[in-house]
């Protein structure tokens, strides 16, 4: 594994020299000691290639949001459901005036202007050429070419800031973070275009209505205009209107033939329709948020290639989302990456952001990832988390498979599939809501194990759900998908549910899961699953045992029973 000394050695100071532009002493900001895995260095950037770069500023009391978003989101607190203002958490993410001042003097003193990006100020972009880049900050990016797909990105290993700005600055981006997303769902790619029966079983195939079984899902129709699912869409793809219309005829033949969903673009997305160019992510997305949350209205938001980079388009949704009056309640995203991909510091910015939308009251939902403890590298010789899912204030959904020998509606069983990513963060300690389930599952492990996972970091995913052979219809093709990335969605879905139901009696939307879902309530309502594993590493990985564990979290859906420990009578 990357070994993760960045913050380390800026904290130390090894290094200090002065530049011909800015006399001041420069120290290492952020470090990795090789390029993200796959990467490899060819050569320098050329010197007038123009760097697009985001310079983060430290919030100014983190911690005073982390407090605000458990006193809205721990039921047992007495400000439960009463979700902040985008003002309020601007207060608390916005940096400090000395912080502001060091930064602006150092951009007019380089002749830079920059633009906040973020509603709290905290992120400013800028345009420079590589030569003047390098001598800033005293670095020499390079061309890194990823090996396999032959993709070419702007990166550096080291780079440095002026003594004054340390403080002030978390981190510059994209400089020493390497965006390579799993966005592919682990899937027979829509293989065949044979119509796809329903089976009353649900053996061979999961369909809409499996699910509605499984979990209780209600058909009935929500009824509140105003409680958006989101779902999140990257890598340019889109969902066809026409695909939906043809899934829900065949697998939701009661919902109104006009059922479609909203399209938003960000960053350059692009909704071109093209019948045959729907991705298969966006295709199965759209499937089963629009097909399980019966009349919820679902946005698809589309996130495109403008700033080249996956880590700033979650930035650039979630601080979009912020200053959205109608946002959404729930938000599922499939998309995500290697932990280690990221800095510590870009990790701690994302997850910040997270922090943000979620004390304004929407439920942030992350696919865990497909690859087992091995994230997405497959030659691990150390267990991979995936990120955002370590980012303690997301909710990680990770995958079940149905035992399908006798599918009725009181007797089925799930265990873990063993595509379903999950383990521990080497950036983010466990949060106090699961402590206790991370601290039992890993002293239950003995020394099983021992180095190749962090024993004190936050343990993902949170919760699970069925992730096995979904029917899809994408590009005029009706096919079979498996991932995480299908568990999210129906997750997602359900909470949407619940949220209608809660919004229809006068109360809150759920904002903010964890606290709730680990409560002696919420985990009451879930289906353990205690059975599986999820191997990966040359290991069987971790297995799937009573109460939380790294395969499925607490366990899947029970909507009867959720809708009574959210206070639905
Ligand atoms: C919340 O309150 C319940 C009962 O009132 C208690 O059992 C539970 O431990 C409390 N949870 C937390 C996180 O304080
Ligand atoms: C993205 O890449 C294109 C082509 O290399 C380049 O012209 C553009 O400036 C880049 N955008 C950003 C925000 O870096
Ligand atoms: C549930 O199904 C299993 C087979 O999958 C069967 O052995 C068991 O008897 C069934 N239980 C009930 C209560 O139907
Ligand atoms: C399936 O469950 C039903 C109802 O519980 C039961 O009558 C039947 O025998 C079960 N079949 C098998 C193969 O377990
Ligand atoms: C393990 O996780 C903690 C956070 O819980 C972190 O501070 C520490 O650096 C991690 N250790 C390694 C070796 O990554
Ligand atoms: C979709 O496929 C069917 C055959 O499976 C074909 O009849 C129909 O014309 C196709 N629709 C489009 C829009 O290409
Ligand atoms: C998983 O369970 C199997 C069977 O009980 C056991 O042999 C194995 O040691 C367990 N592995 C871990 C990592 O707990």
């Amino acid at each position: 594994m990357v070994s993760l000394r960045f913050s380390f050695i800026a904290a130390l100071g090894t290094f200090a020299i002065a530049t011909p532009t800015d006399r001041s002493a420069l120290l290492v900001h952020e470090h990795r000691a090789q390029p993200a895995r796959g990467f490899v260095s060819t050569g320098p950037a050329p010197s007038d290639a123009e760097l697009t770069l985001r310079i983060a500023l430290n919030p100014n009391n983190i911690a005073g949001l982390e407090s605000e978003l458990y006193a809205v989101s721990d039921p047992n607190s007495s400000r439960y459901g009463q979700h902040l203002t985008p003002e309020d958490v601007a207060e608390y993410v916005k940096p400090t005036s000395d912080a502001l001042s060091a930064v602006t003097s150092w951009l007019q003193t380089n002749k830079i202007s920059a633009t906040a990006i973020s509603p709290a100020g905290d992120v400013l972009q800028f345009k420079i050429p590589v030569s003047q880049a390098n001598s800033l900050f005293n670095t020499e990016f390079s061309v890194f070419t990823h090996s396999t797909t032959d993709e070419t990105t702007i990166r550096t290993l080291q780079y440095s800031l002026p003594v004054e700005l340390s403080a002030a600055v978390a981190y510059i981006h994209p400089t020493t973070t390497f965006s390579r997303p799993f966005a592919a769902p682990k899937s027979q790619p829509l293989p065949s275009n044979s119509k796809r029966d329903i089976d009353p079983t649900c053996a061979d195939i999961t369909t809409i209505s499996c699910l509605q079984v499984e979990y209780g899902i209600p058909t009935t129709s929500a009824t509140q205009t105003n409680n958006v699912l989101g779902v999140s869409a990257y890598d340019n793809e889109f969902a066809n209107f026409n695909d939906l219309k043809q899934f829900l005829a065949e697998y939701r033949p009661d919902l109104p033939a006009t059922t479609k969903f909203d399209v938003e673009l960000l960053d350059g997305g692009s909704n071109t329709q093209i019948t045959g160019f729907a991705g298969v992510e966006a295709s199965l997305d759209i499937d089963y948020t629009v097909g399980v949350a019966s009349g919820v209205p679902v946005k698809f938001i589309s996130v495109g290639p403008l700033n080249n980079d996956t880590v700033s388009g979650f930035l650039d949704q979630i601080n979009a989302l912020i200053s959205d009056p109608s946002r959404p309640t729930v938000l599922t995203t499939s998309y995500g990456a290697d932990e280690e991909d990221m800095t510590l510091p870009v990790a701690q910015g994302l997850c910040n952001a997270y922090a943000q939308l979620g004390a304004l009251g929407t439920s942030i939902l992350f696919a865990s990832g497909d690859g087992g403890v091995a994230g997405n590298d497959f030659e691990c010789t150390t267990f991979v988390p995936t990120a955002p899912s370590t980012c303690p204030w997301v909710t990680s959904i990770g995958s079940s498979q149905t035992i399908l020998e006798n599918f009725t509606k009181n007797n089925f069983s799930e265990i873990g599939a063993a595509f379903s990513s999950g383990g521990f963060s080497n950036y983010f300690e466990a949060p106090a809501y699961q402590k206790g389930d991370v601290d039992a599952y890993i002293s239950s492990l003995g020394d099983t194990y021992s180095g190749l996972f962090n024993t004190t970091g936050r343990g993902f995913p949170d919760v699970s759900a069925e992730g096995v052979n979904f029917v899809v219809v994408s590009g005029n093709r009706t096919g079979l998908v498996s991932g995480t990335s299908a568990s999210s969605p129906v997750f997602a879905s359900v909470i949407a549910l619940l949220n209608d139901e809660l919004i229809a009696a006068g109360k809150s939307p759920l904002g903010f899961l964890n606290p709730f879902l680990y409560s002696p309530a919420g985990r009451a309502a879930l289906n353990d699953v205690t059975d599986g594993k999820n191997p990966g590493c040359g290991t069987s990985g971790f297995n799937a045992t009573v109460g939380w564990d790294p395969v499925t979290g607490l366990g899947s859906p029970n909507y009867p029973k959720l809708r009574t420990a959210v206070g639905l009578s």
